[in-house]
């Protein structure tokens, strides 16, 4: 099991060696554990209720619909109540749809010539909650009809883990550096997988995909921009989405460019302290250092919305809503409404790489579930809207 006595290296290398040794032993230790037996990570079953309300319809409605056949029933049904897995949810939104007469009432997804949303989070300041503000945009956005994919732009693999791909523990798929990489690139499909939350596809990242920032360093100037690798990758699969989110490294480098190219939209999360105040300033001031380069090439960019996001929000610590009254006065609705409110529940789910939306109710405190889930409900829920908005719906 775990190595525990005291170091002893001869040498700096093999110290930082046993060092990422025993934390390679103890993450997959704790992975093993969190994911027995197969391994694999799951989504939890939905209740009616949840169905109901996803799909924005009364229980009773629900019920009519089993009963008249127009929906099959769910394959658990304990002690009366049903409970509903992703896919059948995914199926009922299709066999609702179907029979709808307002088009997008349950599949609210592009129609005619919608275009594709792309969503870069990104911000330098690590830690500001993009991974986490990521992952809960795409289970909001995947549960509720959209087709989502998922961009890991960050070598550390934050976002792959959340969903469901453990690159500590096995893991030589193809990944999103094989789609960029000017070495023979692979096709993006061939760069994508399933992951096992109905609805959302991911483009994984492994270590590798640091190289990203030497070789374009290295190929400056040779065939297309280095900027434009990625919107091109995504570019190639568009027709399978209606929403692509971006997670990006704590940097501003090339990863993050080539995504901000690619993006139609752009959120910067931000946590309300005066030390990410300040850092947030800077980025947003390279960030346009970085987009004059590029528009200088004679590229015009046109984001839909460039917007702050309050993340890890307490609404009990003055300092920090001074911060946020500041930001809001600044900025006024290019700050999203809705918070990511700080909480214990998205913390402990972090922890075994959930987002709220897999965490099972009963199994938390029921007050400290409520209000983080419909803290990260009212954040994706703005941001549904303004995909919409962005499609003039
Ligand atoms: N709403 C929240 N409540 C409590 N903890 C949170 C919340 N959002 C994020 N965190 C925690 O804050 C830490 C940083 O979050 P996260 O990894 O999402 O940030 P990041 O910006 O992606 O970091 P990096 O810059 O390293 O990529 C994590 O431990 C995460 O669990
Ligand atoms: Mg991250």
């Amino acid at each position: 099991m775990f190595q525990t006595s005291p170091i002893e290296a001869a040498t700096q290398s093999d110290l930082t060696r046993e060092m990422a040794t025993r934390l390679h032993t103890a993450l997959t230790t704790h992975l093993q554990q969190a994911y027995a037996p197969d391994q694999r990570k799951q989504l939890r079953n939905f209740s009616a209720t949840e169905v109901a309300d996803l799909l924005g319809v009364t229980g009773q409605f629900l019920r009519k619909c089993h009963s008249d056949g127009s929906l099959p029933e769910p394959t658990i049904i304990r002690n009366g109540r049903r409970f509903y897995s992703g896919d059948e949810i995914l199926r009922a939104r299709q066999t609702l749809e179907e029979g709808s007469r307002s088009a997008g009432k349950y599949l609210p997804g592009r129609r005619g010539d919608d275009k594709l949303q792309v969503i870069q989070l990104m911000n330098f300041k690590g830690g500001s909650a993009k991974s986490t503000s990521a992952i809960h945009l795409c289970h909001y956005l995947a549960l509720n009809g959209y087709r989502t994919l998922a961009i890991d732009l960050d070598p550390q693999g934050s976002l792959t883990g959340f969903c469901g791909i453990q690159t500590e523990l096995e893991f030589d798929g193809a990944s999103i550096y094989d789609a960029l990489r000017y070495d023979d690139p692979l096709p993006m499909s061939d760069a994508i997988v399933r992951t096992y939350f109905p609805g959302l596809h991911l483009s994984p990242a492994r270590l590798v995909l640091s190289e990203f920032e030497t070789e374009t360093a290295v190929n400056a100037g040779r065939g297309v921009a280095f900027f434009e690798r990625l919107s091109r990758a995504i570019e190639t699969v568009q027709h399978d989405y209606d929403v692509v989110i971006i997670d990006s490294p704590p940097a501003l480098g090339f990863l993050t460019l080539t995504g901000l190219y690619a993006a139609t939209s752009v959120i910067v999360p931000m946590t309300p302290s005066m030390l990410d105040l300040a850092s947030t300033q800077q980025f947003v001031e390279m960030t346009s250092a970085y987009l004059g380069v590029i528009e200088d090439t004679g590229v015009q960019l046109d984001h839909d919305f460039f917007s702050f996001l309050i993340t890890r929000d307490d609404p009990s610590d003055i300092p920090s809503q001074q911060i946020v009254s500041l930001m809001r006065a600044l900025f006024q609705d290019r700050v999203v409404a809705a918070t990511g409110l700080r909480s214990t529940a998205i913390a402990d789910a972090a922890m075994l790489k959930m987002s709220i939306y897999e965490v099972i109710r009963a199994e938390m405190t029921r007050s400290t579930y409520d209000r983080a889930r419909s803290s990260m409900d009212a954040v994706g829920a703005e941001v549904a809207q303004m995909i919409q908005q962005a499609w003039r719906r």
